[in-house]
């Protein structure tokens, strides 16, 4: 097995930190998103290697499914195999995670790339007919690469071209395809509007398929709930290649795309937004603290402050392993990022009355439009252009292993104390957490199979990268983070230990090869759905009782 030339490592750290070394945020987002103008030939030519050998029947199944498709549509639709020269760059370029681009990680036999909604419809007709598995793939972000890798002959069914964005002011809503990314959905309303916005995630190249399917939190969701809550309507291809909307797909089917998870039920074309007023300009923050500073004992307080702050306010936390001013040591820097839908002469006061211990101050704040709020919150500089919400990533950056958990009681500050010294070993590492409260917690856990809502004070988000090719590595830091979840049992949600889905974690559970059962299935479905999982199962059993929509994490018939 050949491995990539470690040529490339250079190349990537000279683009890496692009968006916010300069302000030491840990850049999550930016990070995931260097960008790359050409993809090194050391990369393509590994990837070349290890698409030449498809099996004669695989190239017969692939024929028969190619001429299906010239048959069902009524144009044909652009298709990739390996042997268009294009093809690996297709590919790589929605990767997000390098642990999934490596020379021995499955390929898809083809990436179709519907420029029309028909050609949707006979994808999914096709792969079914021919017995391949499809993959959806929108944005590319999710966590285990389950959008576009199976251990079964696949094929990508690639969105990235059905990507627009209809607004209807009047109404104060909008139309926007699956292939989009949020970023392109943010700057679309912010071309439009000055005083609407939306509520969605903080990282503008996730696309709208995957990110509004598995529920979609940001920093508006103490006042509006999540993404899912401000949805209208949805058009989708079902198991049969039939385009449903949520007249003719129904209130079951509608209920359980908002958030249970696209992949299982179907494939989204778009969805209907109920867009948000938002003030002209809104406040945005960055405070940092080291332990030396006094972190633990602020964010000790966050906890009890945070969920329980008017509306208008969030605060998040992103928590990092820093060089100590002391040479040789390692200290924990707590980074507080808040937005509020206001002046800051409203903010400082307020925060100071609720949260003294953060010592905000007006130098402290950024007044500014919605629009480049979303630029600071993807953790750019102050003044990047917000061109940079359309800029799409050519090639995957890092690589990474996330898990999530949900925090119901704060946690001592000992029990900080304790955290810190695991971070510290592992030092590759960041933390997030989100405050939840506010409109969130006056959602019904069963409103949308998003079962997270009351009870919860904030989210946890860890988040480990590293850059250094190779199963050893990979291995090495896999298990860390196992070790880092379980030392924080103590701290967190249990029966069950909840999880989030956008924050895809195949350890917490994952179907057999090929085939989806209702026990193992519900190990992982409890995590994320808690009791809606059975109304999940419900949905699924009556819209594709054949479970032709399946992954590792799929929901399955009865
Ligand atoms: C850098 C980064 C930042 C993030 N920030 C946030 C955040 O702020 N808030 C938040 O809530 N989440 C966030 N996420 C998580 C993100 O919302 C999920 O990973 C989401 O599933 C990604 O959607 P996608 O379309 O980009 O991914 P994909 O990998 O394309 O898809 C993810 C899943 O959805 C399925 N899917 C995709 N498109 C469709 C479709 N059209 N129809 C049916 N199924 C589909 C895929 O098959 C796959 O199972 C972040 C992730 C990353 C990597
Ligand atoms: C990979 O294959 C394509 C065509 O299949 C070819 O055009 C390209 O040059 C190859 N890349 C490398 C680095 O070998
Ligand atoms: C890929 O190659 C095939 C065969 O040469 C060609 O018909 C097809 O148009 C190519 N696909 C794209 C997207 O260019
Ligand atoms: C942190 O310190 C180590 C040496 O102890 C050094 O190699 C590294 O570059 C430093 N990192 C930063 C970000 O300053
Ligand atoms: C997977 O299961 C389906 C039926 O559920 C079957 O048609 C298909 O051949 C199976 N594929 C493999 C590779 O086993």
């Amino acid at each position: 097995m050949k491995e990539p030339s470690s040529a490339i490592i250079p190349f990537f750290v000279s683009f890496l930190w692009l968006c916010s070394t300069v302000h030491s945020i840990l850049p999550f987002c930016a990070s995931l998103d260097p960008p790359i103008k050409t993809i090194p030939t050391s990369w393509t030519s590994s990837f070349n290697d290890s698409l030449k050998f498809l099996p004669k029947k695989s190239q017969q199944v692939l024929n028969d499914f190619i001429q299906c498709l010239g048959e069902t549509s009524q144009s044909n639709p652009p298709i990739y195999t390996p042997q268009n020269t294009s093809f690996p760059h297709v590919l790589l370029s929605l990767i997000k995670n390098r642990r999934y681009f490596t020379p021995t990680t499955p390929k898809p036999l083809a990436i179709v790339a519907p420029t029309h909604e028909s050609h949707v419809q006979a994808t999914v007709i096709c792969t079914k007919r021919h017995g391949l598995q499809i993959r959806i793939r929108s944005g590319g972000h999710d966590y285990e690469g389950l959008s576009y890798v199976s251990d079964l002959p696949f094929v990508v069914l690639d969105m990235f071209n059905l990507r627009s964005v209809d607004m209807n002011l009047e109404d104060e809503s909008a139309w926007v395809q699956a292939g989009a990314t949020i970023g392109e959905l943010y700057y679309a309303i912010g071309q439009k509007s000055k005083v609407h916005g939306f509520a969605a995630g903080s990282c503008p190249s996730v696309g709208i398929g995957g990110h509004f399917s598995g529920g979609g939190y940001g920093p508006l969701m103490r006042k509006y709930g999540l993404t899912v809550d401000n949805v209208e309507d949805a058009k989708l291809v079902n198991v049969n290649g039939r385009i449903l909307d949520r007249n003719t797909m129904g209130e079951d089917l509608f209920w359980a795309i908002r958030g249970g998870g696209g992949a299982s039920f179907g494939v989204i074309l778009s969805w209907k937004i109920k867009l948000i007023r938002v003030p002209p300009k809104v406040t945005m923050f960055n405070v940092r603290r080291t332990l030396e500073e006094g972190a633990t004992d602020v964010l000790h307080r966050w906890q009890y402050v945070a969920p329980k702050l008017p509306e208008d306010i969030f605060i998040r936390v992103g928590i990092q392993v820093k060089n100590s001013s002391q040479e040789g040591k390692k200290t924990v820097q707590v980074l507080f990022t808040g937005q509020f839908l206001g002046q800051s002469d409203k903010l400082v006061p307020l925060v100071n009355e609720r949260f003294p211990e953060l010592g905000l101050q007006q130098k402290d704040c950024f007044e500014m439009s919605w629009i480049e709020s979303t630029v600071f919150m993807a953790a750019c500089p102050i003044g990047t252009p917000i061109d940079v919400l359309l800029s799409r990533p050519k090639a995957p950056a890092i690589f990474f292993k996330s898990k999530s958990d949900y925090v119901k009681e704060p946690i001592p500050k000992h029990g900080f104390k304790s955290i810190w010294k695991k971070l510290i070993k592992i030092e590759k590492v960041w933390m997030q957490l989100n405050p939840y409260g506010g409109r969130m917690s006056e959602i019904s856990e069963s409103a949308t199979p998003f079962p997270h809502r009351a009870g919860n004070l904030y989210s946890v988000q860890y988040f480990i990268s590293w850059m250094e090719e190779g199963i050893k590595t990979t291995n090495h830091y896999i298990k860390l983070s196992r070790k880092l979840y379980t030392s924080m049992a103590p701290f967190v949600s249990k029966n069950p230990r909840e999880a989030l889905q956008n924050y895809r974690d195949l350890d917490i559970g994952t179907n057999l090869r090929n085939h989806t059962n209702f026990h193992k299935a519900r190990l992982y479905g409890r995590k994320y759905f808690k009791y809606n999982f059975d109304r999940l199962v419900q949905v699924k059993t009556m819209v594709d009782p054949q479970d032709f929509f399946k992954h590792e994490q799929s929901i399955p018939p009865l």
